[in-house]
């Protein structure tokens, strides 16, 4: 078997970096370097105060700290990290395309292409590639295509290892991983992979399946995971009309061992980079294959969760007389979930929206997400205006500067410390009568009735 004594990961992202950073702590005697064209976020790898890295995962900072310097470099160096490498691991992003044939479904793979192209011009010794980032079924033989008609005759073994690692638990997911997949064709190259695992993961949690179904088995995991959430958000509008309470059905339900607790809390919508987009991706490959009921089935899930959303918002605009115009609604939480900064496909951003849509004006305050990241989403969306944007949202550091002259705050994360606020302060410089919409149903509602709050909490 061959003994890997060089990784590069290309892509420093929310999974090149924290996944990289683990293997090289459990790997002392494999150098790893993580490759990235974008300047700034290598610099933040880099960066000597730690409270600067790119992307705030709890626990990061101490394995980053451990490794980086020893056998853990980031770089910009793209072909060079290649060319030394015996393995590459490719953690590029796979977003859901914008133009042409598959536009707002397909994922787009002109980054993986890129990198494709590239480990095929730079290697001129054998190369194990693998594949990190999360991949159309059968990219696999398209990556090979490339690699073997445009290599320089050396050898490529393709693996398919995808990552299943959750935002704000990164750390905890790498180091305790349920189970670490690898699929592949060439026994010594899954082999190799494995035996970088072993080094923390038990043997039995790690799988070997073939390419196909190591690549399909990422979008139906994340898919399932949604379609969970999508359902309890369903039951949640019905516990809304019928009295029944949300918590207590997922709790009862969960109850039997063959539904479990995990994964039924109610939310305002999920949001996040992988959900959504490996969906629209499930489904599009089920159409390219004639199979419309399964992609009807799956598509759903997003239906719905869209639906979420708006009737969170439409809820807002309904219990504020029918109007929210000029009225100032201060929004906590930003985040797709607690203890990330990362905001992408966040249900925040559509909430926003479609409160913006109605002139209401807004003061955002989440503890990691900037100003800047705010207005970037909201124009992404070219709903308005960059100067409307800023006409009509403000963001504060502070959140009881936020939330003063409020006539309602929205909770739209679920950071643990909106629990510990001064909730009888924070009434007390509000509008009257000061309402709470709490998407994540968070709060304590009792209390916050003692108060003298109209609080509504999705699912009740
Ligand atoms: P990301 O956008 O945070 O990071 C990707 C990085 O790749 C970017 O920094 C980009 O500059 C870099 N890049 C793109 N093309 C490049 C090239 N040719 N050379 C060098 N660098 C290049 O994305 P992410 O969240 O880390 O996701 C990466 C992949 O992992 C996606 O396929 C995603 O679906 C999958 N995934 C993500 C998560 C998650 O929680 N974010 C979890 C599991 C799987
Ligand atoms: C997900 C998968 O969990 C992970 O395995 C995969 O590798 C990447 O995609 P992530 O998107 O980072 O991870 O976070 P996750 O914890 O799955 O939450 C996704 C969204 O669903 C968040 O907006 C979260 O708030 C929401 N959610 C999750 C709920 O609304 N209710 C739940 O019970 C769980």
């Amino acid at each position: 078997m061959k003994n890997i004594t060089k990784i590069t990961c290309i892509g420093a992202g929310y999974v090149g970096g924290p996944t990289m950073s683990v293997i090289a702590q459990k790997n002392p005697a494999i150098q790893v370097k993580v490759v990235d064209l974008n300047t700034a976020r290598i610099s933040a790898w880099n960066d000597e105060d730690l409270s600067k890295l790119p992307i705030y995962e709890p626990g990061l900072a101490q394995v980053v700290q451990e490794a980086r310097g020893r056998n853990l470099h980031f770089s910009t160096d793209v072909a060079g990290a290649i060319a030394e490498a015996d393995m590459i691991f490719i953690s590029v992003n796979t977003p859901t395309k914008t133009y042409g044939k598959g536009r707002g479904q397909a994922a787009d793979l002109k980054f993986i292409e890129l990198c494709a192209r590239q480990i095929a011009e730079v290697a001129t010794s054998d190369k194990i590639v693998v594949e990190k980032s999360t991949l159309p079924v059968r990219t696999a033989e398209a990556l090979k295509s490339i690699l073997d008609n445009t290599g320089n005759g050396v050898n490529f073994h393709i693996l398919s290892n995808p990552e299943f690692l959750a935002e704000g638990t990164a750390i905890a997911d790498l180091h305790a991983p349920d189970r670490v997949l690898i699929g592949g064709e060439h026994p010594e190259a899954i082999a190799a992979l494995a035996q970088i695992y072993e080094a923390w993961v038990p043997k039995e949690r790690i799988l070997t399946t073939n390419v196909w179904s190591s690549e399909l088995s990422k979008l139906v995991a994340n898919a399932f995971l949604a379609q969970r959430v999508s359902s309890i958000n369903a039951i949640s509008e019905l516990c809304e009309v019928t009295g029944a309470n949300v918590e207590e059905v997922a709790h009862a339900i969960g109850k039997d061992s063959r539904i479990g607790p995990k994964f039924l809390k109610v939310s305002v919508g999920f949001g996040g980079s992988c959900f959504q987009k490996d969906i629209l991706n499930l489904v599009y490959i089920a159409r390219s294959y004639h199979l419309d009921a399964v992609a009807n089935y799956w598509e759903q899930v997003i239906l719905l969760n869209d639906h979420q959303k708006m009737r969170f918002a439409e809820h807002i605009i309904k219990t504020m007389y029918n109007t929210v115009n000029g009225k100032q609604i201060t929004v906590l939480g930003w985040a797709f979930k607690k203890d990330t900064n990362d905001t992408r496909e966040s249900a925040a951003i559509y909430v926003a929206d479609h409160l913006l849509a109605e002139e209401a004006q807004l003061v955002v305050y989440d503890p990691k997400v900037s100003a800047e990241q705010v207005y970037r989403d909201l124009d992404s969306l070219g709903s308005r205006t960059p100067a409307d944007n800023r006409r009509l949202v403000r963001v504060e550091n502070d959140p009881y500067i936020a939330t003063a002259n409020a006539y309602a705050v929205a909770i739209l994360t679920e950071w643990d410390e909106f629990r510990s606020y001064d909730w009888e302060r924070i009434k007390k410089q509000m509008k009257k009568p000061s309402f709470i919409f709490d998407g994540r149903k968070l709060l304590d509602k009792i209390a916050l009735v003692n108060l003298g709050f109209h609080y509504y909490a999705i699912g009740e």
